[in-house]
């Protein structure tokens, strides 16, 4: 397979792009993205893109995949609520769209998170935000797209969090958090598993479109 990583310099995406770069049925990666992964692989080349609401600059070098790996998004808390519809929404859908007329046989994948509103109108913002995005991507012509939805990740094999204090806990917190990924798969899972999921449903697809975290770590 040949795949497309959003978002590759972010947690979610470090691990997605390890589990590429070690997966020998990945033959190369294309990480996009506003700043350098500073990893260094014969399969990884990387284009460094800064407008996310318009990738026709681009278009010649998104063509030829067979998956795309969208891990690229923003927490909502302190974001200004159109900032941050902006940020899901707007460049999700640019990309997706793109890619979708340029790649007709691609395999879209989504990372959004747990409790992801699908009817678009329930309490919380964020959760309408994710839905809205969900629904619209299955709606583009893709050979199929695919929502994973994790609840907790642990990071694995030196997937680091950007926000240093957030990165601290995850390392006191390592036991814990190992014996949640083994007793509470339903809110837990790992940076490895969610990568090796990520490739195993853009290869061989999966029964339903979206994933929710016990399904992440079934696979
Ligand atoms: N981390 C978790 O435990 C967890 C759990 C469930 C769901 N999720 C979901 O997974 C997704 C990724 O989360 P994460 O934890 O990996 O976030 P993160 O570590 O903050 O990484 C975000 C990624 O998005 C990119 N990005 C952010 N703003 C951008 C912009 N304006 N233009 C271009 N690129 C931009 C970042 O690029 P730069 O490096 O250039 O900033 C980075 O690659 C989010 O949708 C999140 O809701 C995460």
């Amino acid at each position: 397979m040949k795949v497309i990583v959003f978002g590759a310099t972010g947690m979610v995406g470090q691990g997605v792009l390890r589990e590429c770069l070690v997966d020998a049925g990945v033959e190369s990666v294309l990480a996009v993205g506003r700043s350098p992964t500073g990893q260094r692989h014969a399969k990884l080349h990387e284009i460094l893109h800064d407008d996310f609401a318009d990738f026709s600059a681009i278009e010649p070098q998104l063509t030829g995949y067979d998956a795309c790996f969208f891990c690229l998004g923003v927490s909502s808390v302190g974001m200004e609520a159109e900032r941050y519809r902006h940020l899901t929404y707007d460049v999700t859908m640019a990309a997706a769209t793109t890619l979708s007329r340029l790649n007709p046989d691609m395999v879209f994948t989504y990372v959004t998170g747990r409790s992801t509103d699908s009817t678009e109108r329930g309490p919380q913002r964020w959760a309408r935000v994710k839905g809205k995005t969900e629904n619209d991507l299955l709606k583009l012509p893709f050979k199929a797209a695919y929502m994973f939805r994790p609840a907790g990740i642990q990071p694995l094999h030196g997937v680091r969090s950007k926000t240093a204090w957030v990165q601290a806990i995850y390392v006191v917190a390592a036991p814990l958090l190992s014996w949640l990924v083994r007793t509470a798969p339903k809110f837990m899972t790992t940076s490895e598993q969610l990568g090796r999921a990520m490739i195993h449903v853009a290869r061989d697809g999966y029964p339903k479109p979206i994933l929710e975290s016990e399904d992440i770590n079934r696979i």
